[in-house]
């Protein structure tokens, strides 16, 4: 009788592999949550059953139809990469049980099942304004390089749409496999291109790699200035790049120095927790997802009707440790403040994202424009 009563969340995330910090990040960021918060709805705990998907499309679908039928979850969530999700996406429309994406942020995504809901970011909605800073501050040619699947060529195609409108040319676009990324043919490209500015997204984990090989191709001295999404400057591993991190300015919805009080708790505990990591922008998705899914089972009074408590998230809004933010109930994405940010050596001798200049309430721009 007790086993009935426990309210199971699966999550799957990529905790081995090449994407293994993501899931290390969500995981922690979600544990927090109901370390903070408490982990009961109604006298019913809510238990966490993580599975790791290894960063593979087929064993993510495997493990989520393994949740659904043998371990009886009342929810999905996690999704550490965009095929990921895609993949688990017809299992929670078939099971009809919600799919809270804390990671993945390629714009399609919540149309692949109306049982998602995203509290990650899509890279349009972060790509808009490190593309409008740059033309708006002396940036007249830029190449972009991305990782070579979807979320990459939604940041190219939204930089390059958004430049060109307001006045920049795109002189090269590059896009580098996503596995064993060898950043040096396409930098050198970048450079025989000259542009003012190098524009880049790579996912979460692999900013070291590219910041490793940007420095060593010698593009700075080139005078090539480097802009991108926070994906490449990234909490995790920023302050491990060294000062050829510095002065990077990019655009996106978190970063571990954000100045509020929400965001300076968060950190610290986080860091207690976790034997001093640094949350990065996927800890925060975890820790809002866990809010938007306990909040809905207190709506619900406990209830786990998959379809009432994707009713209960759609509008849901809250002060997270990025902002605010909101849950679109038309297209149930997640609403929020995107921000320039500059990495800067603080007065404690490390690096971090300083944020300079805010966007309020940025939608999805792919799916607001339909
Ligand atoms: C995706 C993964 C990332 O690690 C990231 O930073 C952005 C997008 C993705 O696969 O959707």
């Amino acid at each position: 009788a007790m086993a009935e009563e426990t309210i199971k969340v699966g999550l799957i995330l990529p905790m081995t592999g090449p994407s293994a910090s993501t899931g290390r990040q969500v995981e922690a960021g979600a544990r927090l949550y109901l370390d903070q918060h408490g982990d009961t709805v109604g006298g019913r705990k809510i238990e966490l059953v993580v599975r790791d998907d290894t960063g593979t499309a087929d064993v993510t679908k495997r493990v989520a139809q393994e949740l659904v039928v043998r371990d009886k979850v009342d929810v999905l969530a996690g999704f550490g990469l965009t095929p990921l999700a895609l993949a688990a996406a017809p299992i929670a429309t078939q099971a009809k049980k919600p799919m809270v994406v804390m990671a993945a942020a390629t714009s399609i995504i919540t149309e692949s099942s109306p049982f998602i809901v995203r509290t990650s970011f899509t890279l349009p909605q972060v790509t808009t304004g490190i593309a409008q800073w740059a033309a708006e501050n002396g940036i007249k040619k830029a190449a972009s390089l991305v990782t070579d699947y979807a979320p990459g060529i939604d940041a190219a195609k939204t930089f390059k749409e958004v430049f060109t409108k307001n006045g920049g040319e795109v002189v090269a676009e590059l896009a580098v496999p996503l596995k064993n990324p060898d950043f040096a043919p396409f930098l050198q490209r970048a450079a025989d291109a000259r542009p003012d500015a190098l524009f880049v997204f790579v996912p979460s984990g692999f900013g070291s790699v590219f910041m490793n090989q940007f420095k060593e191709r010698g593009l700075a001295q080139a005078g090539i200035r480097l802009i991108a999404t926070g994906d490449v400057t990234d909490d995790d591993l920023l302050n491990g790049m060294g000062d050829a991190a510095i002065g990077v300015v990019s655009s996106h919805h978190y970063s571990a120095a954000h100045p509020s009080p929400e965001n300076q708790a968060f950190v610290q505990a986080f860091e207690a927790a976790n034997g001093g990591m640094r949350p990065n922008f996927m800890a925060v998705g975890g820790y809002d997802g866990m809010h938007a899914i306990k909040v809905a089972l207190e709506k619900t009074g406990g209830a786990t009707d998959g379809k009432a408590l994707v009713e209960a998230m759609k509008g849901m809004a809250w002060e997270s440790p990025r902002g605010p933010v909101a849950i679109d109930p038309e297209t149930r994405d997640i609403v929020q403040t995107v921000y320039l940010r500059r990495v800067e050596r603080g007065a404690d001798g490390k690096l971090w994202n300083v944020e300079f200049a805010s966007m309020p309430a940025v939608k999805d721009p792919v799916k607001a424009a339909k």
